[in-house]
């Protein structure tokens, strides 16, 4: 199968415009965070990052197909001693573009270690906004499934009345609360938490995340021959990993040596034998928390 990755130089603002409507099937990034890395890429004022964003999501709404999903990595930082709102005033605008916010996943950094400031503790989280164009999307959730665990066996062995009598009245699984559905099943689904370690690696870059984060959101909402988007690409680790998996990408940067770093590890087109994709398949991902 032919794999595709187009890396373009420049301002997203102006490189997205070359982008069909309506051409993409997950967009995965993580921008700018607002004045934090100014002394590497320019940071964005935090009273400014909304107005800043607009324009861009604007551009990815229309190039993201009805059934594709966006998918931002963000956090708000500290300002004054609080924590700033731009985050949760770009959801509100987003809204008003047209985006629907259907969900939020949490990337708790497995890594992070001890610290404190007199009035808060160390950052170990960040948010995965998910934003669609309809409610119905495209989304392949036996392909992030996990494995058991040992506390089913302990679960399992001891079931209640409760847990061999369907209830379905307050919850929407499909397994109701069932507990007993679970039995001779080696996997579940996973919840809205990525236990992933930072990356620890930099690859010359100050802000790259870890290849697990792109790699589980784009199993989860892409086939192989879709079509994956990175507008902030950085080092390129989305699109890399999306290569990797047999999915076609779109990459932009505004830094020539950002993009240089991408363009050294990526191969603008990738014949990749089917039987070797198989092989290519990991363990599965580890969701469940640290003891
Ligand atoms: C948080 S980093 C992304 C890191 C990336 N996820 C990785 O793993 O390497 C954001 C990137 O966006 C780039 N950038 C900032 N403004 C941009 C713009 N207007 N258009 C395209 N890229 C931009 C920065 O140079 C930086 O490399």
């Amino acid at each position: 199968m032919r794999v595709e990755t187009r890396l373009m130089l420049g301002d997203c603002r102006e490189k997205l415009k070359e982008i069909p409507d309506n051409f993409i099937d997950l967009i995965f990034t993580s921008p700018p965070y607002a004045d934090s890395r100014s002394n590497t890429y320019g940071g964005i004022k935090p009273d400014e990052y909304v107005e800043w964003f607009l324009p861009i999501s604007k551009e990815l709404l229309r190039v993201l197909k009805p059934t594709g999903t966006f998918i931002l990595n963000i956090k708000e930082k500290v300002v004054n001693g609080e924590r700033h709102t731009y985050v949760i005033e770009l959801i509100l605008e987003m809204r008003k573009q047209g985006w629907l916010w259907t969900e939020e996943f949490i990337w708790h950094k497995k890594n992070s270690y001890p610290g404190k400031w007199p009035n808060r503790f160390r950052d170990a989280w960040e948010r995965l906004l998910q934003f669609n164009k309809q409610r119905h999307f495209h989304m392949y959730q036996e392909e992030v499934m996990i494995p058991m665990g040992s506390w089913a066996d302990k679960r399992l062995k001891n079931l209640s009345h409760t847990d061999l009598v369907r209830d379905n009245s307050r919850v929407g699984s499909g397994f109701g609360k069932r507990v007993a559905n679970w039995i001779g099943r080696n996997k579940v689904y996973p919840t809205n938490v990525l236990h992933l370690a930072t990356e620890t690696k930099n690859r010359n870059h100050s802000a790259v995340f870890p290849e697990d984060l792109p790699e589980w959101f784009i199993k989860l909402f892409t086939r192989e021959g879709d079509w994956v988007l990175d507008p902030f690409m950085g080092s390129g680790t989305t699109n890399r990993v999306a290569q990797r998996m047999g999915r076609n990408s779109i990459g932009i940067e505004i830094l020539p040596e950002y993009f240089a770093l991408s363009q050294q590890s990526i191969q603008p087109v990738l014949e990749v034998p089917e039987q070797l994709m198989l092989l290519e398949e990991k363990e599965p991902y580890d969701a469940h928390p640290p003891e």
